[in-house]
């Protein structure tokens, strides 16, 4: 079964909220701050496209290649405002294969949230190198980075806990540390009165990256890295970089 087949039912409704909120603080100022153009890596249900598109006064270039989170991210765009839905070109393919398609016209800004550890590291490699050319001289990459180690054990995260009319929508996350990246398996709950109606599973990968090492393959892709410094890495800070000018 393709991923996100199960999960985008209960994307929203499980993280929607921090996640919008999240978007709002990290992205809405760059993206009122872009000249050129913004190219979005892995739109999903657009939380984070409807952020970009209500800040920015340029094209957004929302990449999307998985049919049902693409489905979501539709969904919002027709409700969106129409002035905001004018900014934003959907392409359903994966960013790697977009450029070098000359179609998609230069950006300044490249957004990845939530998509970067999910790439294994040749989509990640491919990744970069896709974005410092769709991204021209001097242009701003953020990124919120991977987790940077494997987890000592197991462990398991409990989902929000959300009312949808009779119902109440939760679930929790297991995250087991495998030889090279974190599996994780997802399970969500629909309870009525209390009663268990359905459960739901969908398993995915997460690929860990060590700062250094990230840093490397982000210069050899031609990226030079702002923020965070190797002197002083921030906690959940985004990363950020831009293209070196020799590109
Ligand atoms: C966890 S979701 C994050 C969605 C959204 N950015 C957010 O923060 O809510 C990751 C998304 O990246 C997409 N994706 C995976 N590989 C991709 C690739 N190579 N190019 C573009 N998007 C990709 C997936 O289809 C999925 O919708």
């Amino acid at each position: 079964m393709d991923a996100y087949t199960v999960s985008a039912e209960f994307y929203d409704v499980l993280q929607g909220r921090d996640e919008r909120e999240r978007a709002e603080r990290l992205f809405a100022s760059p993206a009122r701050r872009a000249r050129s153009g913004i190219v979005e890596v892995g739109a999903g249900s657009g939380l984070v496209t409807q952020v970009l598109a209500r800040a920015a006064t340029v094209p957004v270039h929302a990449i999307e290649p998985n049919p049902a989170m693409r489905a979501l991210l539709m969904s919002r765009l027709a409700a969106a405002p129409t002035e905001h839905r004018a900014r934003v070109t959907v392409h359903p393919e994966r960013v790697q294969e977009l450029w070098p398609r000359q179609d998609v016209p230069q950006a300044d800004l490249a957004v990845c949230s939530n998509v970067i550890a999910t790439l294994d590291p040749g989509q990640r490699h491919g990744t970069w190198a896709a974005l410092a050319r769709l991204v021209g001289p001097q242009g701003l990459l953020l990124v919120d980075p991977p987790p940077c180690a494997l987890p000592e054990a197991p462990r398991t995260k409990v989902l929000p806990q959300v009312p949808v009319g009779d119902d109440t929508y939760s679930g929790f996350l297991s995250e087991t540390p495998e030889t090279d990246h974190i599996h994780l398996e997802y399970t969500y709950q629909v309870h009525r009165d209390g009663e268990l109606l359905r459960e739901e599973r969908e398993e995915f990968d997460l690929w860990p990256v060590a700062g250094e090492e990230l840093r490397q393959e982000l210069a050899d892709a031609g990226w030079v890295v702002c923020r965070p410094s190797p002197a002083a890495p921030g906690r959940g800070e985004l990363l950020t970089a831009r293209v070196a000018e020799h590109l």
